[in-house]
């Protein structure tokens, strides 16, 4: 079988190395890809969003299967485009519809979707353009810190967390009256703080049955123990220590459940993943974002685990097969940590040449933004490369990532040094 993949990120050299060692797969398509994936398939020059380019392609290079890695065509409504385009409605689509999507491209939906279905979530509410002065009275309930989200996808820059009155009144007004995040920022969340540890739970679903991938934990900040701004993410581990199996088994049956029957009992359609960004509160698991994709560098921990033969498993997902399926998970422990350009998440340079990525032993090395030009590898993104290693402990997965890294270069390559470190101290106090 044919398939297509969308996206250009290590979330989506990380679906195509696994895809592509599935005997099912004949030819792998990736549009657009990056360096690393041109190793796994055949890189495509299509935009993600060119609806009419993708379904042409589809049809002409007989492709049975199309995944999608980034939520924003998801939202756009590719998935609707093929349902309802009749040349394009018998190839297997791993993706929601746009109403679906919702639940990760209105932060509005999502919430009203969760209280509908008593999934358990932060209090809230919700203000439109004209209400900034309820807004502002709405706030005074809680304690510092404050959560204000833009309703709509605003390029994962849509929350903000300040740490005073002050600031979220100005925070609300930079929102509301002055159009921050443009459209997205015109309808805007509050909602209470939850303190807890983060970790992120991965479903893969058909829209009837699921299966719960392994989780991980995501490391957003730019710098060391957490401080500096905001990133895509700077690296993950899984399995995370603090998510045993009761709390699994809490958020089964508290989260995963109630969401999946909840898309059935709304009427809407669900082929594909659904990434849970949770807090654990004192064991109790709460619902902080639904994603409509897998996380990303969540995913280059999480696919290396995976023993069974993904394009099988998204094949039956994408066709309303999954009932029956099973993951098989490896036990050992993965440490993702990405290279950055300096500057990320502001300003950086792209077209630096990467050196030593055959260097990496024992590890796999995942291209995030990379592209080749004339045999040379060059950097083209702020995330450049996330290097997994995959070992029988944490500590020895966090040896062998930090050693393959220490092999490779690339002007003012910077990563964090601490990935994975908060969750050894369990075994540490164990020893
Ligand atoms: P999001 O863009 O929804 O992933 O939010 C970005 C980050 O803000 C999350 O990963 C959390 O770390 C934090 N966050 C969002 N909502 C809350 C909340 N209600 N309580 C505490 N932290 C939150
Ligand atoms: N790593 C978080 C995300 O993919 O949104």
């Amino acid at each position: 079988m044919n398939i297509l993949l969308l996206g250009s990120g290590g979330r989506e050299h990380a679906l195509a190395w696994k895809i592509a060692q599935s005997p099912l797969c004949n030819t792998l398509f990736i549009a657009p890809g990056n360096a690393g994936t041109q190793a796994c398939g055949t890189n495509v020059p299509l935009s993600n969003t060119d609806f009419r380019k993708i379904g042409e392609f589809v049809i002409e290079n007989t492709v049975e299967l199309v995944v999608v890695g980034p939520e924003e065509p998801l939202v756009r409504g590719l998935g609707d485009y093929f349902r309802t385009e009749p040349a394009l409605s018998r190839v297997a689509f791993l993706g929601p519809g746009s109403q679906g999507a919702a639940l990760e491209g209105s932060k509005d939906f999502a919430k009203k979707f969760m209280i509908r279905h008593q999934i358990p979530t932060a209090s809230y509410r919700t203000f439109h353009q004209s209400q900034l002065a309820e807004a502002k009275k709405y706030l005074e309930q809680f304690s510092p810190p404050y959560v204000l989200k833009a309703d709509g996808l605003a390029a994962g820059k849509g929350v903000v967390i300040p740490d005073t009155l002050e600031s979220a009144y100005k925070e609300l007004e930079e929102m509301l009256a002055k159009g921050k995040f443009g459209e997205a920022g015109n309808t805007v969340v509050i909602e209470e703080f939850l303190k807890g540890m983060e970790l992120s739970v991965f479903v893969l679903t058909d829209g009837k049955d699921y299966v719960i991938l392994p989780e991980a934990k995501d490391y957003k900040r730019a710098g060391d123990n957490d401080s500096g701004p905001n990133t895509g993410g700077m690296g993950s581990v899984s399995p995370v220590p603090f998510a045993g199996r009761d709390f699994m088994k809490k958020v089964e049956e508290r989260i995963v459940q109630p969401t999946v029957r909840g898309l059935q009992k709304d009427g809407i359609p669900y082929t594909g993943f659904i990434f849970i960004g949770l807090m654990n509160v004192k064991g109790a698991p709460f619902v902080i974002e639904y994603n409509v994709r897998m996380g990303d560098p969540e995913t280059e921990s999480v696919i290396p685990r995976i023993r069974n033969d993904l394009a099988a498993l998204l094949l039956a997902a994408a066709s309303g097969k999954l009932a029956g399926k099973n993951v098989e998970v490896a036990p050992e422990t993965a440490v993702t940590v990405v290279a950055v350009s300096g500057g990320y998440p502001g300003e950086y340079r792209k077209g630096k040449a990467i050196h030593g990525t055959d260097k990496a032993e024992g590890s796999l090395v995942f291209h995030a933004g990379t592209m080749e030009k004339d045999g040379v590898l060059l950097s083209n993104g702020g995330r450049v490369l996330a290097v997994t290693s995959l070992r029988s402990s944490i500590e020895e997965a966090r040896d062998a990532t930090y050693r393959s890294l220490r092999n490779i270069a690339f002007d003012d390559m910077q990563y964090r040094k601490d990935i994975g470190k908060d969750l050894m101290t369990v075994n540490t106090a164990a020893t």
